[in-house]
């Protein structure tokens, strides 16, 4: 039995991915922006799961904190960081699903790429870490200079795809024992995707829950890039250790934290 925690999971293939989880003998600690959106996860803890509530834009939606509730706002570090702290101090994490985001908007770099920074950055124990990627990572910019990571201006969605799967390639490299990669679900109908998005929703969200609890061999691989379990070669940055650096180094030098 594993304990994971879903980011974002109130909706679409977070959602879809805790969803599964319990019926394969796993422990799911389900996260959603607010108390409004943690109401609708009520039948996935029927199933099993635990609740983290964690708004990441509101700063403000504070509620109560059992072992097995946390609020935050993504969009805000300093509930990042309170998720973090009150996920350190309940029972171990065996793995994290890094699966919120946002398709577009001022959001985009807080949610996309500095939410799961941090919760890496100050989640050390986990050894299992899965990245939400795109196949619009490919038209993401290795390019560092002016990224408004607070978020004051709309953030590129292809950036923060190529920032956040490059992150997963560098924790690979730089934490021998954790088993951290990134995973493109096609483009499926969620909120997100749209109901006419042409891939498969059961496809989509399936992987993530492989790479994080699954005893297949083939699962256990670390630094690599998926999409529907195949490997792919992912942007030729992800595996540029000069641009690994240079990303973390703006991602320590902007929150403070190093991984
Ligand atoms: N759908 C696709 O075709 C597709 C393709 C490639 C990659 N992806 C990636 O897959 C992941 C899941 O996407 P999806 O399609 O399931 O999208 P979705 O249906 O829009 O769900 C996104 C999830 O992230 C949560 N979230 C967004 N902003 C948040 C914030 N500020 N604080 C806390 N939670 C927040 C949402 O909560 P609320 O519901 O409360 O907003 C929701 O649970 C994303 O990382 C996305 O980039 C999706």
């Amino acid at each position: 039995m594993s304990r994971i925690l879903v980011t974002g999971s109130a909706d679409g293939l977070g959602r879809a991915a805790a969803a599964s989880l319990p019926a394969a003998g796993h422990e799911v600690v389900v996260h959603a922006r607010d108390k409004r959106r943690a109401a609708g996860l009520d039948p996935l803890t029927v199933r099993g799961a635990g609740i983290v509530v964690g708004d990441f834009t509101e700063r403000d939606v504070v509620g109560d904190f059992t072992e097995r509730d946390v609020v935050g706002d993504f969009t805000e570090r300093d509930a990042v960081r309170r998720v973090a702290a009150e996920l350190s101090g309940s029972a171990p994490l065996d793995a994290v699903v890094h699966n919120a985001g946002v398709w577009s908007g001022p959001a985009v770099m807080p949610v996309n790429v500095i939410a799961p920074y941090l919760l890496t950055a100050l989640l050390p124990g986990p050894r299992r870490l899965v990245y939400l990627s795109s196949g619009s990572h490919f038209r993401g910019r290795p390019r560092l200079g002016g990224v408004d990571w607070r978020g004051r201006t709309a953030g590129s969605y292809a950036d923060s795809k190529l920032f956040v799967t490059t992150l997963a390639a560098a924790v690979a490299r730089l934490r021998p024992g954790v088993l951290s990669n990134a995973v493109d679900p096609g483009w499926v109908p969620t909120r997100m995707g749209g109901p006419n998005a042409p891939d498969d929703l059961e496809l989509g969200h399936e992987t993530q829950a492989w790479l994080a609890a699954g005893d297949d061999p083939r699962a256990l691989t670390s630094g690599r890039y998926r999409y529907h379990r195949r490997l792919r070669e992912p942007h030729r940055a992800v595996h540029d250790t000069a641009f690994q650096t240079r990303l973390l180094h703006a991602l320590a030098e902007e929150t403070g934290a190093a991984l």
